[in-house]
């Protein structure tokens, strides 16, 4: 029987670290597995990392997104990731050893005080917003539509559309697709605070979202 090769074993070790947290805090990691792959490349697809400057990560987890935004960013771009969890924190600073890599031992709720005096072009955001208690996310949601300048863009990851009002009460535009390659299938949102933002166009298939 072949054995397992290095990148079987370090996915399966993603794994139990990401479901060890989840037994301990199953309301703040809000999913049993991290992302596939194939959605965290669909959520991206939705707006530029490629082109952006400063982008921020709330969340990081195990680093399924910190991983692909590090692999399409510029050399001179930043990536704050920001996560609660001290463990992972440390597990995605040992493993995703990178200059470019800022990783924040601490909650998006501070994200004012993280950035500083810097301005996210992006900010990527698989927090579980609809497991979290209500007025947490309702804070966070508030600092990123507040920190983000006008051509900037909130990329959102859920597994359900129940955060849909909450994002177009504080956002001029959301688009939403569905990725079908992700256990459960993801809900992917891209918030612009202009109707007229420059990147809508690079939303592909994402259609702008109808419901109330
Ligand atoms: C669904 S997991 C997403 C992890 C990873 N981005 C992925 O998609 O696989 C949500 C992550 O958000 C973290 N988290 C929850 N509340 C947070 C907060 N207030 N600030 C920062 N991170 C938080 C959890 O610890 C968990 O790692």
């Amino acid at each position: 029987m072949p054995s397992d090769t290095p990148d079987q074993r370090s996915a399966l070790r993603e794994r139990l670290r990401f479901l060890r947290a989840f037994l301990a805090h199953p309301r703040r990691m809000g999913a049993l597995l991290p992302t596939t792959r194939a959605a965290v490349d669909a959520m991206l697809d939705l707006d530029g990392v490629e082109d952006a400057e400063v982008v921020l990560e709330l969340g990081a987890g195990t680093g399924s997104h910190t991983r692909a935004i590090l692999d399409r960013m510029g050399p001179s771009g930043h990536l704050i990731a920001v996560e609660i969890d001290p463990a992972l924190a440390a597990s995605v600073r040992a493993e995703l050893a990178d200059p470019r890599l800022e990783v924040v031992t601490g909650s998006a709720e501070d994200l004012h005080e993280i950035l500083d005096d810097r301005v996210p072009d992006v900010i990527v955001s698989a927090l579980p917003f609809t497991s979290l208690p209500s007025e947490v996310s309702a804070r966070i949601l508030d600092r990123a539509a507040q920190a983000l300048p006008d051509h900037g863009c909130l990329l959102v990851l859920q597994y359900s559309p129940v955060v849909t009002r909450s994002l177009r009460r504080r956002f001029a535009r959301v688009q939403r697709t569905v990725s079908p390659r992700n256990l459960p299938p993801a809900f992917l949102f891209a918030c612009r605070r202009s109707r007229l933002a420059n990147q809508a166009d690079r939303a592909g298939p994402a259609e702008d979202d109808p419901s109330p």
